[in-house]
């Protein structure tokens, strides 16, 4: 753990991600590739570390979505990076549909000798059928409506709420295999977690909100130290801690308690709203490096 973070315990593990997850094994042989749609934002923390395993040898996709809040030198970098893997890369913005019309041509490209095996054997009416996944709130139903042109998934806006799988047909030659958002049952790390509820993947009740803040100031304070400065008029304070750059955040927006002490709490909810509402900026909170 990176000097100067604070411990979390930060536990989660619903019953019904690991369901999902069998399900996914379950349905893998029904498909000819696998798409993963990643939150351009944490590529690494919203990826399935089981994907590997569970796509086994299928073609695959990845997707970079809300890049719209993803800084685009970082988005760049992860692009090369899945490259290198050997992976499909698409970049897009599904609430505004940036980069959603590049998927079919995309799917066909890398399943095109499976479009020549499927000819070759008179499987003329054969269509291609992608497995779709994700982790909860990634943007999937928004994904999947964009792609299909109506309503065909159910967009929720709660994370943790999964649906049941769902084949959607978006053309004569292309069936999307809707899966619930899924995530893994132990995260890798304290990061991970962090990332996750940072970006609203899991909900930042379930945590202390405090301490995960404590953690993101430090985190913009390395990184981003520019979007600390505009927001909050806070210059680098090295010697800091992430509660002290919260409180003096919470100085500069005036959230006073009490004579002399400053609400944190506010203070922590009012970062996670505007980080959500991108009025922090375009920031990507891991690199391919990390
Ligand atoms: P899910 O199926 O993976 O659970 O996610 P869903 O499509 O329900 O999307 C979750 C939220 O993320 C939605 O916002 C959706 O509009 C937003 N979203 C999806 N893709 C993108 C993207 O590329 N960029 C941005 N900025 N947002 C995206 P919401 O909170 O339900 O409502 P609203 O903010 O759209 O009003």
């Amino acid at each position: 753990m990176e000097q100067g973070f604070e411990k979390m315990n930060i536990q989660w593990f619903p019953g019904h991600m690991t369901k999902a997850q069998r399900m996914i094994e379950e349905n893998i042989k029904l498909v000819d590739a696998v798409c993963e749609i990643l939150d351009a934002r944490i590529p690494n923390a919203s990826r399935n570390p089981d994907i590997d395993k569970l796509a086994g040898d299928k073609p695959r996709l990845v997707i970079l979505n809300r890049c719209d809040l993803a800084d685009p030198e970082a988005t760049a970098r992860w692009h090369r990076y899945f490259q290198s893997q050997g992976l499909a890369i698409l970049e897009t913005d599904a609430k505004s549909g940036r980069g959603v019309g590049g998927f079919v041509p995309a799917v066909r490209a890398l399943l095109q000798d499976k479009l020549k095996e499927y000819e070759s054997k008179g499987q003329v009416g054969r269509g291609l059928r992608v497995m779709i996944l994700g982790i909860p709130n990634v943007g999937k139903s928004t994904f999947i409506n964009k792609v299909a042109g109506r309503k065909a998934a159910i967009a929720g806006d709660k994370p943790g709420v999964t649906r049941g799988k769902q084949w959607i047909n978006i053309d004569r030659g292309l069936d999307l295999l809707d899966t619930p958002g899924i995530l893994w049952p132990k995260f890798e790390s304290q990061e991970v977690g962090e990332l996750l509820a940072i970006t609203n993947a899991i909900k930042a009740d379930v945590i202390d909100k405090e301490t995960l803040c404590a953690n993101f100031m430090l985190r913009l304070q390395t990184y981003y130290p520019d979007a600390l400065r505009s927001r909050y008029k806070l210059e680098p304070q090295p010697d800091c801690n992430g509660f002290e750059l919260l409180e003096l955040a919470a100085q500069k927006r005036g959230f006073l308690i009490s004579k002399g002490e400053y609400d944190l709490e506010r203070m922590a909810n009012t970062l996670l709203k505007e980080y959500h509402e991108g009025k922090l900026g375009r920031l990507t909170l891991e690199t391919p490096d990390d």
